[in-house]
């Protein structure tokens, strides 16, 4: 299969229904993409939804008065964006309608090259890539392509590999690229992505030269990534519960006690909040902190770890590829510096 095939598919099963996606108006996708330059869906959702009942057209959003807009969009914060939006839709209106060519619409106030690509494409059904940060991460990954995507040439090369990716069927490229999208922020995510359910796994560049957090690529070669690690050491009459890593990252095949991974410094209630916490370790597990962003440092990336003990005086169900590992037979299973360090402090 094509890679459009596989995502579409991925696609039809996996996506969301997102608000701005039952329309092919211009003016709610247009709004709608501003909103989401800064914002996250789940909140950009409501001021979306807020934002369209108190403007319907655009040219409601013309006649109104700027206070009313920026009333709108209190607590949605970068409020050029707001005023741009509001701007442009006068220009809209002036000029009788809402330009329909990629190069008209990149001339309104505050739409860029991505946004212009996504109103194109979602309203017109245009034959154009839409390249977000996603999509950046998706197809970094997947062909493992190193250009850095903040240099000219990396922008030119990505560019043109998403369009020579577009699905032949032109009817169907409108779906691709919100499917691309919906890929990358549910499936190919930051940090943790779920390449054990990936249906492109088996032909992903990155997932097999072990080195997938290290895409996309940016310039800024001095500047070392940094991960925020969770551990949980989990421990009931029957052992340490550690499980072996998988291909894709560093410390393949070495074993470790579960580990949660972050894009931030996770407080404890975000960590009890995971979702492996909530399916796998219920209520009745004794935690401590043992440590505390603990800073280490590794080629190219530093990571910054959180370590927990939690004690069960029962048996629990073990999650799966996980083992109980009693105290005695510790020694025999491999583990990652850092985490002997954290568990054992040596
Ligand atoms: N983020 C930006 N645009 C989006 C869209 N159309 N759907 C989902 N997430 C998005």
């Amino acid at each position: 299969m094509q890679f459009a095939e596989v995502i579409l598919e991925w696609y039809a099963g996996n996506g969301r229904s997102l608000p701005w996606r039952e329309s092919a108006d211009p003016y709610k996708i247009w709004v709608s993409e501003i909103i989401l330059q800064q914002t996250r869906v789940a909140q950009g959702m409501d001021y979306y939804r807020r934002f369209l009942r108190a403007f319907p057209t655009v040219e409601a959003l013309a006649e109104a008065d700027e206070d009313a807009v920026m009333k709108q969009w209190q607590g949605l914060g970068y409020y050029s964006r707001a005023r741009n939006l509001h701007a442009a839709a006068r220009q809209v209106a002036e000029r009788g309608a809402f330009p329909s060519t990629l190069e008209e619409v990149r001339q309104l106030k505050g739409v860029g090259d991505y946004t212009a690509a996504a109103i194109c494409s979602f309203a017109f059904g245009q034959r154009v890539a839409v390249v977000d940060g996603n999509v950046y991460r998706v197809l970094g990954r997947y062909f493992a392509l190193a250009t850095p995507i903040d240099t000219s040439a990396g922008k030119k090369a990505f560019a043109e590999l998403a369009t020579s990716l577009l699905p032949k069927d032109t009817a169907r490229v409108a779906d691709y690229n919100q499917a691309l999208m919906d890929f990358g922020a549910l499936q190919c995510v930051p940090a943790s992505p779920h390449c054990d359910t990936c249906p492109l796994a088996e032909s992903c560049g990155a997932l097999g030269a072990g080195n997938v957090a290290d895409f996309p690529v940016k310039s800024h070669r001095t500047q070392v990534k940094e991960r925020h690690f969770v551990y949980l050491a989990v421990s009931t009459p029957e052992g340490l519960w550690l499980h072996r890593r998988g291909a894709g990252d560093i410390w393949q095949g070495l074993y470790e006690v579960s580990l949660l991974e972050f894009d931030h410094a996770a407080s404890i209630q975000e960590v009890q909040a995971h979702p492996f916490v909530q399916q796998h370790l219920p209520e009745g597990g004794v935690w401590s902190q043992v440590a505390s962003q603990r800073k280490h440092v590794l080629t190219h990336r530093v990571i910054w770890a959180d370590c927990y003990r939690l004690r069960y005086d029962k048996p629990l169900p073990l999650p799966p590829e996980f083992i109980a590992v009693a105290p005695e037979d510790l020694p025999r299973y491999a583990l990652p510096r850092l985490l002997t360090l954290l568990l054992f402090n040596n």
